[in-house]
């Protein structure tokens, strides 16, 4: 697949990308840095890798400690945007320690949001999701849609989002909230990709279930209303979701004042397509129980994806997904040195 970058440059500005030793967050740094631009990451590294911040300095900083992050923000008010990517992720740990999500994501935003104010920086990307629209059967979901997160995680982001609008009505923040489907695929160097300890996500998990670095994987739930009787969802690359973010600062340059946008393909596909993928791809056999399903678990999601295309110019350009598979494989691969 062609690596054709958006033509827009960057020239040599300053990005802060909090979160930018994670999973996301370094390739959105690697994309700053083939734009031109200088990625300065903010982590505490709790979940990224010091290995994975290759584009730019790191600053070892943590959200929730308000006075080092000033610290760390005055040395950076020259810059062009705050990217926030940092977060507590896995779901099921939010629904059992409430209080250590709110005060990571919640409190985290808005120290950071603070600290902008303080240090007159107005431009701000930030990392939302899907898990924000909660149940509902309208499939493919529109940005407009009812917002009714069941999940604790999701419940935070939508708590950030409203944070974020307030700042925008009253202090005149210009933000892009990016509320990103399901994140997936490495960049083809092979140099980052997803690594979550403990990893969560269907397609990490299925291929070290392949290559027998963990036991028979759970499919729970093979009686949904979908063809094949499992669940639906919209996977994107995560080069892409980068992209969106490189287009994103474009228009800001171009005006653009605030947005809330899906960052999706507009397709879904089923877990049990997902597996003969990386069966295909792995030529492994893939070991498999199917489960009953999980509560929370919604039947199918996947964005409309037509407000991404009108108001920031995307198009999913790596999101075929054989070529998901490929770049995931490639990475785990030389990573468990297979
Ligand atoms: N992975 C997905 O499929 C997906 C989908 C939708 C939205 N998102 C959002 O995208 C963002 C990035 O996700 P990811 O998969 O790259 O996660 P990740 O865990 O790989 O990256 C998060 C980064 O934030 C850092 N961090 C966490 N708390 C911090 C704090 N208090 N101070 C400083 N740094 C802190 C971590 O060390 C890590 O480097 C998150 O905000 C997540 O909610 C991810």
């Amino acid at each position: 697949m062609s690596a054709e970058y958006p033509a827009m440059k960057l020239n040599g500005q300053t990005h802060i990308v909090v979160g930018g030793a994670g999973y996301i967050g370094s390739h959105v740094c690697k994309m700053i840095a083939d734009h031109g631009g200088e990625p300065v990451t903010f982590d505490n590294f709790s979940s990224g890798h010091p290995h994975a911040v290759r584009w730019g300095p790191a600053i070892d900083v943590d959200l929730r400690n308000a006075q080092s992050l000033n610290e760390a923000l005055s040395a950076y008010q020259d810059a062009s945007s705050v990217i926030h990517l940092a977060s507590s992720i896995e779901v099921g740990i939010g629904e059992k320690d409430p209080a250590g999500f709110y005060n990571n994501n919640v409190i985290g935003a808005f120290n950071l949001l603070e600290g902008m104010r303080k240090h007159g920086l107005d431009r701000f990307i930030f990392s939302s999701t899907c898990a924000t629209y909660g149940e509902t059967n309208k499939v493919p979901l529109t940005e407009d849609q009812n917002q009714n997160p069941f999940s604790v995680y999701g419940k935070t982001k939508l708590a950030i989002e409203h944070m974020i609008q307030s700042y925008h009505n009253a202090y005149g923040l210009k933000y892009i909230t990016l509320r990103y489907f399901n994140a997936s695929g490495a960049d083809p160097s092979g140099e980052i990709g997803e690594e979550h300890d403990p990893e969560t996500h269907l397609i990490p998990i299925a291929m070290q279930a392949a290559a027998g670095l963990r036991g028979k994987m759970k499919i729970f739930g093979t009686d949904y209303e979908t063809p094949d009787g499992t669940c639906v969802r919209d996977y994107i690359h995560v080069n892409d979701i980068a992209r969106a973010h490189i287009l994103g600062l474009g228009k800001f340059d171009a005006g653009l004042t605030n947005l809330e946008v899906n960052i999706g393909t507009g397709n879904g596909y089923s877990n049990l397509e997902i597996l003969k993928m990386v069966e295909e791809v792995t030529g492994l056999p893939l070991p498999y129980d199917a489960t009953p399903r999980r509560p929370g678990d919604v039947t199918q999601l996947f964005a409309d994806a037509s407000k991404a295309k009108a108001e920031l110019n995307f198009v999913p350009q790596y999101s075929d997904l054989e070529y998901i598979i490929r770049s995931a494989w490639n990475f785990h691969r030389s990573r468990w040195q297979l």
